[in-house]
This record gives C-alpha cells, structure tokens and sequence, in this order.
C-alpha cells in the first residue's frame, strides 16, 4: 500500500508549496487538511495545474478533534505529518492574543492526538526565527539564547516548541524536525503559486508588489536604525527552497538519520537583506521605480536577524537555491498574474 503524508495547513502559502515539491520529488499520497481560514480553495487547482497529479483534500478545522479524528480513520499507512496549519499575523495576534493562543495550541494538541493513535512516527513542524527576538548574537545559530517573544504569534511557536519536545521525551518512538523559518517571500518560478493575503498583507515583499501594481502604497518602518542604511534587516528565504526543505526533512525522518527525536533547524539564507536592498532589488529585477515614504518604526520589529544554517546543510544536505533577484522576480511575477486582466 502506498504511503501517505498529510499536510495540514496545505493550502496556505508554504503549505501549497511544499505539497507542490512533494507531488513531484516523492511518490507519497498527500493529504491536505485545511479549513480556508486563511487561504483559499483555489490554492489546490493551482497546485494540480503546476504538478498535474492529484492528492486527497480534507476540509475540516483541525481545533475539532472528533471530525478530525473520524475524517482520518479510514486513512492507513501515514508515515509523517507536516503542520503548518496555524494563525500566523504578528500585528493581529497582539490586538487579538487569546484567538492565536486557542487555535494554535489546540489545532497543535489535536494533530498530536493523531500522531499518538495511529503511530504516524515522524513530524515535521513549522516554526519560526521570530522566537530569537531582538538578539545580538548574529548570525543566529540553533543553540542561540531565544529572547522573550516579541508576539503573542512568537509566543506561540516558543511554546509549540517545547510541547513537542515534551511530546518527544514522552514518546521516544516519535521523530520530529522543527523548522524556524527566516523571512520566506517570492512565489513559485512558473508565477502560478504564491502568497495569496486575504486580507491586507502587512509583510514587505507582498506589499512592494501591491504597490509597483497600484493597489497599495509602501511605508518603510523606520530608517534610523543602527544599520548599514538605517534599515532593518532579515534573511528572505524563497519559498520554494523552504518547500524544499520539508522535503529533505521529511526524507531524513524516514531514513532515521536523526540522532535525536526532536532536532531544531534554521531556514535562512545565511544572507541579511534590509528593507533599502530589497526594494532595489525588486527595481532592478522588475525595471520600475517604486514609490514609497518613510514612517515611524514599527512595534515589535527587530534590528537585524539572519541565519546561520550550517546544520540544515550538513544535516539535510539543504543548500537555498534562489537569492533576492529570484524571489523579487518570482513576487513580481505572481503578482501580475494576480492582477484582472485588462
Ligand atoms: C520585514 C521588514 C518591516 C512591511 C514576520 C514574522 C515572521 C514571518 C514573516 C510567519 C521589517 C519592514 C514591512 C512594510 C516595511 N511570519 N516593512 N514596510 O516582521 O520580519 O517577519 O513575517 O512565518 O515570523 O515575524 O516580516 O515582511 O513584515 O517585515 O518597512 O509595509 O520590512 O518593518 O523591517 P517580519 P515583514
């Protein structure tokens, strides 16, 4: 019998993604369990139109246990999980904490419960480098001091981080990976995947490419930090090598390549980008002049962050494929499909 994966969260951006590099470098069944809560139905097409196979599509709140657990029953021979299914606004989840707190903690719990009654082994999940907080230690490693969370959101991914671990020591059966995301942007190099906001985008890359198309106007927060241009600065990461990397994690779970059963790794370029640099970027790749103005410095932004990511390329034999250019491009790309057609 064929084995399966499930993906929960799989038609949200990097959900959609990964299931797109899974289709077409495995020959597992996917199964995607997503309410729309923060994506859309349409995410799935694209996903067949780009790797023109199928997989199984579960609409269903992963915070209800009982239709999870019976949606899930007739299913056999899964052999990992990937969550990504969580509310994931910093702005929002500081006005609206006790919403992040109960979906993410519950939905986490229930995926759990799976995992424990159907002995799915292996677990991949999706954290995220907010967890370092404002630290001077750069660039940041696995082992890094984690500052206090600067959002109920990192706050979130702090905790999941050490409900698994718990989990782990509790059940030495049980393999899992957690990913801490850097700053992932750009959109599948065809442009017909990407990140899809149902509501106004409050991240940089989205909002350069709303702005260059005349839906949005572009603030920079702040230009008079202590940085080589005043402004902040992160790893972007593509997309797609983050999909990449669920893959090759998932791939190093199966093999038991694992030493421990509940390993850490960044998903970073390596390569801090500020806000001045990445709009240049986006001008050179897309050959227009972006207006923009300069505010206030946002609430909860942090200086500078960027990855060390040495162990996710020993480990994982992951190396990220595409720089700032690419994922500029691919944004730009993704954005003029979007737009209605004249
Ligand atoms: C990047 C830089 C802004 C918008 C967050 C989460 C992280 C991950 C990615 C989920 C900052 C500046 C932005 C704008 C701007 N989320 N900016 N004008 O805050 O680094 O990371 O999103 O996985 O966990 O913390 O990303 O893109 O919002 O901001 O000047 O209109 O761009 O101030 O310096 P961030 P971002």
């Amino acid at each position: 019998m064929k084995k399966s994966v499930i993906v929960t969260g799989g038609a949200g951006y990097i959900g959609s993604h990964t299931i797109i590099e899974l289709l077409e470098k495995t020959d597992y069944n996917i199964i995607s369990i997503d309410n729309f809560s923060n994506s859309s139905e349409s995410s799935y097409q694209r996903i067949e139109t780009i790797t023109k196979k199928s997989f199984s599509k579960l609409n269903i709140d992963l915070c209800d246990f009982a239709k999870l657990n019976s949606a899930l029953h007739s299913y056999e021979n899964i052999i990992g999980v990937i969550h990504f299914a969580a509310f994931k606004a910093v702005g929002e989840s500081t006005e609206d904490p006790l919403k992040y707190y109960h979906n993410n903690f519950e939905s986490l719990t229930n995926i759990l419960k799976i995992c424990e009654s159907k002995k799915i082994k292996n677990f991949i999940f999706s954290s995220s480098c907010s967890i370092y907080g404002n630290t001077k230690e750069l660039p940041v490693t696995e082992e890094t001091e984690l500052q206090k969370p600067e959002s109920p959101y990192g706050h979130t991914k702090k905790v999941g981080e050490e409900m698994i671990s718990f989990f782990c020591a509790t059940n030495p059966w049980f393999n899992s990976i957690l990913l801490r995301y850097f700053n992932p942007v750009g959109a599948h190099m065809s442009g017909l995947n990407g990140e899809l906001s149902l509501t106004k985008p409050s991240n940089l890359v989205p909002v350069i490419t709303q702005t260059a198309a005349g839906k949005n106007s572009l603030t920079v927060h702040g230009n008079d930090y202590d940085t080589r241009d005043g402004s902040c600065i992160r790893d972007y990461v593509h997309v797609s090598d983050i999909a990449d990397a669920h893959v090759k994690a998932l791939d190093f779970l199966v093999s038991e390549k694992n030493k421990s059963n509940c390993s850490i790794y960044n998903l970073g370029t390596g390569k801090g980008v500020s806000v001045f640099e990445a709009i240049h970027a986006f001008e050179k790749v897309s050959g227009l002049k972006l207006n923009y103005k300069i505010g206030p410095r946002r609430p909860g932004d942090v200086i500078a962050i960027y990855a060390n990511n040495d162990k996710a390329k020993k480990d994982l034999n992951w190396t990220p494929k595409y720089n700032i250019d690419d994922m500029m491009l691919s944004a730009w790309k993704w954005e003029k499909n979007l737009k209605p057609h004249p």
